[in-house]
């Protein structure tokens, strides 16, 4: 595998969602740095730095993603997305996956560049399926400022150019 480049086909247009998602590339890019720098190191064990390093990246990963789909459950919760219900049960395999990694690999197990990869084939698939699926009905529901704003234009303009 090659570390996960952000390509713009992954943006959903959504940008403080965009962000959250290249913020868990970074990490799985970090998981996959450290793994490749020490391929045979044990992921605990002698606490090896490399080990120490991995767990306390798949620690953050773990935090991070958790409140990450919390927010976008949120988000689509409030724009009233109606497959929130089957988003919300993918987002709970992935939070299972990527728990029970962190458990063996806090109990020693070898953390490598498998697991980099399989967090980066999840992401992308479920970026380019599920997440593109409401992209355009939050962006519709929540981000379409613009009827307002050019309402508040008009109604500005009105009184500026028509007292
Ligand atoms: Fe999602």
């Amino acid at each position: 595998m090659t570390r996960f480049v952000w390509s713009e086909e992954y943006d959903l247009g959504i940008d403080i969602i965009d962000h959250q998602h290249q913020r868990i590339v970074g990490y799985i890019n970090q998981i996959y740095d450290i793994s490749a720098s020490n391929p045979h190191v044990q992921s605990s064990g002698a606490a090896t730095d490399t080990g120490t390093d991995i767990r306390s990246v798949l620690a953050s990963l773990v935090d991070y993603t958790l409140s990450h789909f919390a927010f976008e459950e949120s988000l689509l919760e409030e724009a009233g997305y109606p497959e929130l219900a089957e988003h919300q049960l993918v987002h709970r395999q992935f939070s299972n996956l990527i728990e029970s990694l962190k458990l063996r690999s806090e109990q020693g197990e070898e953390v490598s560049q498998k697991l980099a990869r399989l967090l980066q084939q999840w992401l992308i698939q479920h970026i380019m399926t599920e997440d593109k699926g409401y992209a355009e009905l939050v962006k519709q529901r929540l981000l379409g400022i613009e009827p307002d704003r050019h309402r508040h234009w008009v109604t500005q303009a009105v009184s500026r150019y028509f007292q």
